[in-house]
């Protein structure tokens, strides 16, 4: 069976053809086309500009996976499509393209929850990125994928949610952010520092030069009993915290990185140092990091499974797999840690096609609509 993944919801442009073979998902072409520095230069997604970029990108994207993979358009089995949740206007470009190429190839069209799609990227035996993986601690790729029951963690720009998956398609939703996602938190973080968006991959780079102890920020949700999460308030602790420090206006230093507007509207002030910056960065990292990890670990002792997932752009954190490898490891209960490698952690057509090997439902390819608030708990179609 090969399935053509599209993925638009957000600021990535992505197109996949990936074939299953008894149990064995494989990639045939991945491509994704990013308009990230025109964000990185506004400082952020602005969502009439990402569709735009879309609506351009969208039939060299589609051309090229069909290209790479070496099937055509009618030679593949199925279309799988994001339909939700995101930006409209992105959406749009998605779903609207994937109705017409069905229409016309006469192919089946499967509607994926973007959010679902993050975790069956773990499914994907990716033998070509085991290098990949192998720098990553705790991955499985190319070996066993996820069985049920599985804990899944999904940490994305938007999202921040931790879900009991007791088979494909049947979840109980544990509990997710209050405001702020954990990716949302190291972008808007970022931004005070006068990072460049997205700032989760920036914040990591910082860190390697940076003592997470020095800084005291709040642990968020630290000690609750649910399994929800927030990430507002450390947002706010940073914004405060970097008032306190020595500050200088930002033309006068040759800056190795773009400078950007901070919240505070601000854009001729920045951190003095560098190891301030880069103590400040591991801080964030360190706060951000010990609350999910500390709510897996939470949850395993509630809901003791043999299988966590973790999924969306922020499992590309390597600090985020390296304690959660080390904390579940502590619990002596052979659990097996399934991350997918960064590139496909991050948005892709590849997790949606994947995702739509194990979807049953099919949909009239004219009846679809996009859905931009759709969630993990009103996931119909
Ligand atoms: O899943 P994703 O690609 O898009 C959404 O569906 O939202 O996630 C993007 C998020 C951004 O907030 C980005 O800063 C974060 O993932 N991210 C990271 C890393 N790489 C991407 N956060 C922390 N560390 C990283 N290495
Ligand atoms: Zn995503």
């Amino acid at each position: 069976m090969i399935i053509l993944g599209i993925e638009t919801s957000c600021d990535e442009t992505a197109a996949a053809v990936l074939q299953k073979d008894g149990d064995r998902i494989t990639i045939l072409s991945n491509v994704v086309a990013s308009s990230a520095d025109l964000q990185a230069k506004y400082g952020g997604i602005i969502p009439e500009q990402a569709a735009r970029e879309q609506i351009k990108a969208i039939i060299p994207v589609i051309e090229e996976s069909l290209q790479v993979s070496g099937y055509s358009g009618q030679e593949i089995d199925t279309i799988a499509v994001t339909y939700g949740p995101g930006l409209i206007g992105s959406l749009l470009v998605g779903v609207e393209t994937a109705k017409v190429l069905a229409t016309v190839w006469g192919k089946p069209l499967i509607p994926v929850n973007h959010l679902l799609g993050h975790f069956y990227a773990n499914w994907i035996q990716a033998e070509h990125l085991r290098g990949e993986a192998e720098m990553t601690p705790g991955t499985h790729l190319g070996g066993e994928t996820p069985s049920f029951p599985c804990l899944g963690l999904l940490v994305s720009g938007g999202h921040t949610d931790l879900v009991l998956f007791t088979d494909h398609g049947k979840y109980t939703y544990l509990g997710g952010t209050r405001d702020d996602a954990a990716g949302e938190c190291f972008d808007k973080c970022a931004r005070l520092l006068g990072l460049p968006y997205p700032g989760g991959p920036q914040i990591s780079k910082m860190v390697q030069k940076g003592d997470p102890k020095k800084f005291k920020l709040p642990i968020p949700m630290k000690g609750s009993k649910d399994f929800d999460f927030s990430y507002s308030g450390l947002k706010t602790a940073v914004a405060n915290l970097i008032k306190t420090l020595p500050v200088i206006p930002s033309e006068t230093r040759n800056l190795s990185r773009m400078r950007v507007p901070n919240e505070s509207g601000d854009p001729s002030l920045i951190v003095q140092d560098d190891n301030i910056l880069a103590d400040l960065a591991a801080s964030i990292e360190e706060a951000i990091v010990t609350s999910l990890v500390d709510k897996v670990i939470q949850a395993l002792k509630a809901y003791p499974v043999k299988n966590v997932m973790v999924a969306g752009g922020v499992a590309a954190n390597q600090k985020l797999v390296h304690n959660l490898k080390f904390e579940i490891r502590n619990l002596k209960l052979e659990i097996s840690l399934h991350v997918p490698p960064p590139t496909l952690c991050t948005d892709n057509g590849a997790m949606i096609a994947s995702a739509a090997f194990f979807e049953k439902r099919r949909t009239d390819p004219l009846k679809l609509q996009a859905d931009p608030s759709l969630s993990l708990t009103n996931p119909s179609f």
